[in-house]
Protein backbone atom coordinates (compact mmCIF):
# COMPACT_ATOMS: atom_id res chain seq x y z
CA UNK A 1 0.00 0.00 0.00
CA UNK A 2 2.84 2.32 1.06
CA UNK A 3 4.81 1.49 -2.33
CA UNK A 4 1.45 2.42 -4.04
CA UNK A 5 1.28 5.51 -2.26
CA UNK A 6 4.92 6.37 -3.37
CA UNK A 7 4.27 5.49 -6.96
CA UNK A 8 1.52 7.52 -7.20
CA UNK A 9 3.62 10.94 -5.82
CA UNK A 10 6.26 10.20 -8.47
CA UNK A 11 3.86 9.63 -11.01
CA UNK A 12 2.01 13.19 -10.17
CA UNK A 13 5.35 14.51 -9.96
CA UNK A 14 6.47 13.50 -13.36
CA UNK A 15 3.57 14.50 -14.83
CA UNK A 16 3.71 18.03 -13.50
CA UNK A 17 7.83 18.70 -14.31
CA UNK A 18 6.82 17.50 -17.83
CA UNK A 19 4.22 20.18 -18.21
CA UNK A 20 7.11 22.70 -16.67
CA UNK A 21 9.52 21.30 -19.41
CA UNK A 22 6.77 21.46 -21.89
CA UNK A 23 6.05 24.75 -20.95
CA UNK A 24 9.45 25.90 -21.38
CA UNK A 25 9.95 24.68 -24.66
CA UNK A 26 7.29 26.71 -25.52
CA UNK A 27 8.88 29.64 -25.18
CA UNK A 28 12.10 28.38 -26.19
CA UNK A 29 10.45 27.88 -29.43
CA UNK A 30 9.15 30.76 -29.87
CA UNK A 31 12.08 33.49 -28.99
CA UNK A 32 13.55 32.72 -32.51
CA UNK A 33 10.66 34.28 -34.26
CA UNK A 34 11.07 36.90 -32.30
CA UNK A 35 14.18 37.39 -32.04
CA UNK A 36 14.11 37.39 -36.26
CA UNK A 37 11.59 40.88 -35.97
CA UNK A 38 13.67 42.40 -33.81
CA UNK A 39 17.58 41.64 -33.46
CA UNK A 40 18.57 42.65 -29.47
CA UNK A 41 21.16 44.44 -28.32
CA UNK A 42 23.06 42.08 -27.97
CA UNK A 43 22.97 41.09 -31.49
CA UNK A 44 23.39 44.23 -32.85
CA UNK A 45 26.45 44.82 -31.28
CA UNK A 46 27.62 41.22 -32.83
CA UNK A 47 27.16 42.74 -36.53
CA UNK A 48 23.71 43.09 -37.14
CA UNK A 49 23.29 45.69 -40.63
CA UNK A 50 22.59 49.20 -39.60
CA UNK A 51 19.71 51.28 -41.39
CA UNK A 52 20.54 55.04 -41.52
CA UNK A 53 18.76 57.86 -42.94
CA UNK A 54 21.27 60.46 -44.51
CA UNK A 55 18.93 63.04 -45.95
CA UNK A 56 19.23 65.38 -43.07
CA UNK A 57 23.45 65.56 -43.18
CA UNK A 58 24.12 68.99 -44.87
CA UNK A 59 26.84 69.98 -47.59
CA UNK A 60 30.40 69.37 -45.70
CA UNK A 61 28.76 67.60 -42.30
CA UNK A 62 28.65 64.68 -41.08
CA UNK A 63 27.01 62.49 -38.60
CA UNK A 64 27.94 59.52 -36.92
CA UNK A 65 26.17 56.06 -37.00
CA UNK A 66 27.13 52.99 -35.13
CA UNK A 67 27.68 49.75 -36.56
CA UNK A 68 29.48 47.15 -34.26
CA UNK A 69 30.20 49.07 -31.27
CA UNK A 70 32.19 51.52 -33.80
CA UNK A 71 31.52 54.99 -34.86
CA UNK A 72 31.02 55.33 -38.73
CA UNK A 73 31.47 58.55 -39.63
CA UNK A 74 29.25 59.95 -42.58
CA UNK A 75 29.56 62.92 -44.78
CA UNK A 76 28.32 64.59 -47.30
CA UNK A 77 30.66 66.25 -49.40
CA UNK A 78 30.55 69.26 -51.63
CA UNK A 79 32.11 69.46 -55.50
CA UNK A 80 35.00 71.53 -53.37
CA UNK A 81 35.85 69.06 -51.15
CA UNK A 82 35.56 65.85 -53.93
CA UNK A 83 38.20 68.69 -56.18
CA UNK A 84 40.67 68.96 -53.40
CA UNK A 85 40.86 64.98 -52.94
CA UNK A 86 42.79 65.08 -56.14
CA UNK A 87 45.42 67.70 -55.74
CA UNK A 88 46.39 65.65 -52.27
CA UNK A 89 47.22 62.96 -54.61
CA UNK A 90 50.78 63.44 -54.09
CA UNK A 91 49.81 64.66 -49.92
CA UNK A 92 48.54 61.50 -48.55
CA UNK A 93 50.56 57.93 -48.38
CA UNK A 94 47.91 55.24 -50.23
CA UNK A 95 46.26 57.52 -52.65
CA UNK A 96 44.25 54.73 -54.16
CA UNK A 97 44.04 52.34 -51.39
CA UNK A 98 45.76 49.78 -52.24
CA UNK A 99 46.72 48.74 -48.48
CA UNK A 100 44.26 49.62 -46.61
CA UNK A 101 40.80 48.48 -45.97
CA UNK A 102 37.41 49.30 -48.13
CA UNK A 103 35.13 47.03 -49.98
CA UNK A 104 36.08 46.47 -53.95
CA UNK A 105 32.48 48.34 -55.49
CA UNK A 106 33.72 51.62 -53.65
CA UNK A 107 35.86 53.73 -56.20
CA UNK A 108 39.73 54.02 -55.38
CA UNK A 109 40.37 57.33 -55.19
CA UNK A 110 36.99 58.99 -53.52
CA UNK A 111 36.30 55.59 -51.42
CA UNK A 112 32.28 55.71 -51.84
CA UNK A 113 29.62 54.44 -54.03
CA UNK A 114 28.14 58.00 -54.61
CA UNK A 115 31.43 60.61 -54.36
CA UNK A 116 28.99 62.85 -52.50
CA UNK A 117 29.18 60.61 -49.81
CA UNK A 118 31.84 59.11 -47.82
CA UNK A 119 31.52 56.01 -44.93
CA UNK A 120 34.20 55.73 -42.61
CA UNK A 121 35.00 53.46 -39.48
CA UNK A 122 35.81 56.26 -37.07
CA UNK A 123 38.56 54.69 -35.34
CA UNK A 124 42.88 55.25 -36.02
CA UNK A 125 44.55 52.93 -37.64
CA UNK A 126 47.57 53.60 -35.07
CA UNK A 127 46.27 52.52 -32.11
CA UNK A 128 42.48 53.15 -32.59
CA UNK A 129 41.37 56.16 -30.94
CA UNK A 130 38.44 58.13 -32.74
CA UNK A 131 39.92 61.07 -35.20
CA UNK A 132 37.93 64.20 -34.92
CA UNK A 133 36.23 65.80 -37.70
CA UNK A 134 37.65 69.08 -38.88
CA UNK A 135 36.06 70.60 -42.10
CA UNK A 136 37.34 74.08 -41.54
CA UNK A 137 40.15 75.34 -44.07
CA UNK A 138 43.19 76.72 -42.41
CA UNK A 139 42.34 76.54 -39.06
CA UNK A 140 44.89 78.34 -36.60
CA UNK A 141 45.97 74.79 -35.03
CA UNK A 142 45.96 72.83 -38.28
CA UNK A 143 47.79 74.94 -40.23
CA UNK A 144 47.39 76.98 -43.84
CA UNK A 145 47.74 74.01 -45.76
CA UNK A 146 44.49 72.26 -43.90
CA UNK A 147 41.70 71.68 -46.87
CA UNK A 148 39.77 69.90 -44.33
CA UNK A 149 39.83 66.52 -42.92
CA UNK A 150 40.44 64.36 -39.30
CA UNK A 151 42.85 64.94 -36.63
CA UNK A 152 43.43 62.20 -34.64
CA UNK A 153 43.91 63.97 -30.67
CA UNK A 154 45.89 61.28 -28.86
CA UNK A 155 48.96 61.22 -31.33
CA UNK A 156 48.41 63.53 -34.01
CA UNK A 157 47.39 61.92 -37.53
CA UNK A 158 46.14 63.55 -40.12
CA UNK A 159 43.47 62.08 -42.33
CA UNK A 160 41.96 63.77 -46.05
CA UNK A 161 37.91 64.14 -46.31
CA UNK A 162 38.18 60.35 -47.90
CA UNK A 163 39.77 58.71 -44.46
CA UNK A 164 43.09 58.56 -46.25
CA UNK A 165 46.47 59.28 -43.97
CA UNK A 166 48.82 61.77 -44.84
CA UNK A 167 52.15 60.42 -45.32
CA UNK A 168 54.75 60.30 -42.30
CA UNK A 169 52.26 60.11 -39.53
CA UNK A 170 51.86 57.80 -36.53
CA UNK A 171 49.23 55.86 -38.16
CA UNK A 172 49.77 53.49 -40.97
CA UNK A 173 46.17 53.07 -43.12
CA UNK A 174 43.29 55.41 -44.11
CA UNK A 175 40.68 54.75 -42.41
CA UNK A 176 38.94 51.84 -43.37
CA UNK A 177 35.53 52.36 -45.34
CA UNK A 178 32.88 49.54 -44.12
CA UNK A 179 30.54 47.19 -46.00
CA UNK A 180 27.52 49.26 -46.69
CA UNK A 181 24.75 49.78 -49.21
CA UNK A 182 21.93 52.20 -50.69
CA UNK A 183 18.24 50.67 -49.97
CA UNK A 184 17.47 54.16 -51.32
CA UNK A 185 18.79 57.68 -52.28
CA UNK A 186 18.49 58.33 -48.27
CA UNK A 187 18.98 55.53 -46.51
CA UNK A 188 22.38 53.59 -46.34
CA UNK A 189 22.56 49.69 -44.79
CA UNK A 190 25.45 49.85 -42.75
CA UNK A 191 27.16 45.69 -43.11
CA UNK A 192 25.73 44.71 -46.14
CA UNK A 193 27.49 44.57 -48.85
CA UNK A 194 26.30 46.50 -52.30
CA UNK A 195 25.95 43.98 -55.36
CA UNK A 196 28.62 44.39 -57.85
CA UNK A 197 27.69 45.19 -61.28
S1 LIG B 1 45.65 56.67 -32.10
FE1 LIG B 1 45.46 58.16 -33.67
S2 LIG B 1 47.44 58.92 -33.88
FE2 LIG B 1 47.67 57.41 -32.36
Amino acid sequence: MSNDGVNAGRRRFLVAATSVVGAAGAVGAAVPFVGSWFPSAKAKAAGAPVKVNVSKIEPGQQMVAEWRGQPVFIVRRTEEILGNLTNLHDAVADPESQASVQPAYVDPQTRSIKPELLLLVGLCTHLGCSPSFRPEVAPADLGPEWVGGYFCPCHGSRYDLAGRVYKAQPAPLNLPVPPHMYESDDVIVIGVDQEQA
